[in-house]
């Protein structure tokens, strides 16, 4: 499969553009009447500003007198601390109510930026420049934006979305593979929440042809906006998403708090996903061959996450914190069969740990 052509996805009162050519429909906006004087910002990090930042100048050429707002690399970026210096320089440089924040990277910027531009002054304009696949498949869709706190992720945050988010392709040819692979997971997630026909076809994906993702970076586009724009403010539906996040972002937290090697989100995922479609299992919900079936293919991906059984107890406590739970249960989403997800599900601590025995007897 080659590149697709330009997809105009509408979103709940904004626009998802992608295409490898769809920063040019981006120039043309920002020389409309809308953002004429507008003050622009481009939110990066050491690694956009070196593999991205070039390329978006060169296709928007308007942007190569905007500020350029540089911060540190990673997870540690998404904190109240570089909010605050974010606000102060946007600040010191007059930004005001008109002026305009582009996010240009993966989701620590989108997820940062979007956090930042809906808190300064009330709120500026954004966009979203996704440019790692976790980023263009997941985080700049839905309008969930926010920081860390306390060791915890995303904490403090909001519901505020772009004014559109331009996904081009074109910037994961210097993504190094195991980011490629972080961004996978959502992928595959998406496929085990809501289409097996996906999850039956991101069997066949090679990372050796980054071209012939684009099919499938839309389809995920297309699952993602479809669920958010039906529960924008995460009431119900938009919970499905959640699919191997408790587990996930547990092990994401602990990796923060540990002296172990960090974790990326979408490793985590992977492992959550492991975990959680074990507990399905268990409850009832998925048959033994499809659990096989799972597992063995993201152990085919992913490199095992050893985690001491004496941790456990502390990812628990991690769970006991995750946004989703109600009554002091563990509320999980999980799947009823590949290609359908439930939400709400209690989960109780015995359970989670057989799962994590059942991913820790993989990983031995
Ligand atoms: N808001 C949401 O709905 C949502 C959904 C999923 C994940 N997230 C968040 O997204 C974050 C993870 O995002 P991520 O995996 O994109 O991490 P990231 O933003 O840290 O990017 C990963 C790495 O890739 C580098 N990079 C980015 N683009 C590049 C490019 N084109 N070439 C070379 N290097 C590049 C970055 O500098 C970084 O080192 C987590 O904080 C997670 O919580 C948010």
């Amino acid at each position: 499969m080659s590149t697709v052509a330009i997809q105009h996805i509408k979103s709940d009162g904004h626009q998802v553009i992608l295409g490898r050519h769809c920063l040019g429909e981006f120039a043309e906006l920002l020389s409309t009447e809308a953002f004429s004087g507008a003050k622009l910002f481009i939110l990066v990090d050491e690694n956009t500003a070196k593999y991205c930042l070039p390329a978006l100048i060169s296709k928007v050429s308007i942007l190569s007198d905007a500020e350029v707002l540089e911060i540190g690399v990673g997870e540690e970026s998404k904190s109240i601390e570089i909010s605050t210096q974010l606000w102060s320089v946007l600040s010191e440089l007059n930004a005001d109510r008109g002026s305009v924040l582009i996010n240009l990277g993966g989701g620590v910027i989108t997820d940062l930026g979007g956090f930042v531009a809906g808190t300064y002054k009330r709120g500026i304009r954004f966009f979203n420049i996704p440019t790692t696949l976790l980023a263009q498949v997941d985080a700049s869709v839905g309008g969930k934006v926010g920081i860390n706190h306390d060791g915890l992720k995303n904490e403090i945050g909001l519901f505020n979305n772009p004014n559109t988010v331009f996904i081009d392709p074109d910037f994961l040819s210097t993504l190094p593979r195991k980011h490629l692979l972080s961004g996978f997971s959502e992928m595959i997630k998406h496929g085990l929440i809501c289409d097996k026909d996906y999850w039956v076809k991101l069997k066949e994906v090679s990372f050796f042809e980054l071209e012939s993702l684009d099919e499938s970076i839309l389809t995920s586009i297309k699952i993602k906006n479809e669920i958010v724009s039906s529960d924008p403010f995460e009431s119900g539906r938009r919970k499905i998403l959640n699919f191997g996040h408790t587990i996930g972002h547990a092990v994401e937290s602990y990796s923060f708090e540990s002296d172990t090697k960090e974790v990326l989100h979408g490793e985590a995922v992977a492992m959550g996903m492991v975990c959680e479609s074990f507990i399905s299992h268990r409850m009832g919900m998925l048959r033994e061959d499809e659990l096989q079936e799972i597992t063995a293919f993201i152990f085919s991906h992913y490199t095992r996450i050893f985690i001491d059984q004496l941790v456990f107890h502390r990812l628990i406590e991690l769970m006991n914190h995750d946004k989703k739970n109600r009554d002091g249960e563990i509320k999980m989403s999980l799947i009823q069969g590949i290609g359908n997800a439930v939400i709400d599900k209690a989960v109780k601590a015995d359970v989670i740990i057989d799962s994590l025995n059942f991913y820790a007897r993989w990983v031995n």
